[in-house]
Order: C-alpha cells, then sequence, then structure tokens
C-alpha cells in the first residue's frame, strides 16, 4: 500500500473514531480534550459534530488554519508534558473525551517520544470516558474497547478509563 492510500486509510479511521466517540459520550457530562492542534482539522470536526461541548485544546505550536483556531480561553499553549498535569490539578478528572492526536506519523516511535503521556491522560478522564488515539497507549487503568465498525485493528485505538485509581 502506497504511504498515500495508507494517510487517507487513516483520515478516514480517524473520522469514523471521532463520530463514534462522540456518538458514545451523549448525555454525558464533561469535557472535550483535544490534544494536538496541529492544522485544527480534527478540532473543527469535533466542534462541528459536538456543539455546545466546552472542547481544550493543548498545543505547543499555535499555527492552526485561522479558521479552526480554539477561542483563547479553550487554547492550552505550550508543552503536554507541562500544561496537561496543570491542567489537571486545576480541573480533576474532568474529562468525558479525550483524542490524543500527537503523533509523528511513526506509531512506533510515538510510544517512545511520548511515554510521558498515559499517566498525565489517565489523571484527566473521568470514570468510563473515552480515550481515542492513533497509537497504542499503554496504562493499566485503561481498558481497550472494541472499534467503531469499519476500522480495522490497529489503524485507531479506543479505550475506557478504569474507575479506579
Ligand atoms: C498530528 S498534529 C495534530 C493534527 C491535528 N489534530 C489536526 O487534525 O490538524 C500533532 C500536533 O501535536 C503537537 N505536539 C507534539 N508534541 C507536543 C507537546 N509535547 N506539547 C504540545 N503539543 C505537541 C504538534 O505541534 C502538532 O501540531
Amino acid at each position: 500500500m502506497s504511504r498515500l492510500d495508507s494517510f487517507i486509510r487513516r483520515l478516514e479511521a480517524q473520522r469514523r473514531m471521532l463520530d463514534w466517540a462522540a456518538a458514545a459520550i451523549e448525555g454525558r457530562d464533561g469535557l472535550v480534550l483535544e490534544l494536538g492542534l496541529g492544522n485544527g482539522r480534527t478540532y473543527d470536526h469535533l466542534r462541528e459534530t459536538l456543539p455546545g461541548r466546552a472542547i481544550h485544546v493543548f498545543e505547543r505550536d499555535v499555527t492552526p488554519n485561522p479558521a479552526s483556531m480554539p477561542p483563547v480561553d479553550r487554547l492550552v499553549e505550550g508543552d503536554m508534558a507541562q500544561t496537561l498535569p496543570a491542567f489537571a490539578a486545576r480541573h480533576g478528572r474532568c474529562a468525558a473525551l479525550i483524542h490524543v492526536d500527537v503523533t509523528t506519523g511513526v506509531p512506533a516511535r510515538d510510544a517512545v517520544l511520548f511515554a510521558w503521556l498515559p499517566q498525565h491522560v489517565v489523571a484527566l478522564a473521568a470514570p468510563d470516558a473515552l480515550v481515542i488515539s492513533g497509537w497504542a497507549i499503554e496504562h493499566a487503568l485503561l481498558e481497550t474497547l472494541a472499534l467503531a465498525d469499519g476500522v480495522p485493528d490497529g489503524r485507531y485505538f479506543a479505550y475506557r478509563r478504569r474507575d479506579r485509581d
């Protein structure tokens, strides 16, 4: 498969997983946390899919498409290694959905480069919160879930935050 085909399939899987997660948290309280604003594409999709839901976006290099700039009070600028624990200290286990989209595009590299991230995700996820990610997140308090229909195993990852600490 060419890298272009692989990229397109990843984006299709990402959209399915975002839609699946948005439907799954309907009726549940909690923030949505978008980890990695980038160009703002997935943020834009989430805010369209979840109107009225507070979506907080974390990014160190804030250069999205101008149409996808989050409001200033929903943008957490800086290195997530620092901003995630600071946000957790202020808001606790506040999130109904966390979308992890910090990636180098190489999942094996991400697991090493972002080894510090799972503990912060767990600290922010409310009981039964959903966590979806483009790479496999390993943590004892994250239970692996089946993916949305049509998303092959390994193309995206979904977890439920177990309700114990
Ligand atoms: C794949 S892009 C996000 C794509 C975006 N969700 C979209 O749909 O356009 C990953 C983003 O994570 C950001 N990032 C990577 N490591 C970070 C860190 N430690 N702290 C904050 N942002 C980080 C990068 O600057 C990059 O913009």
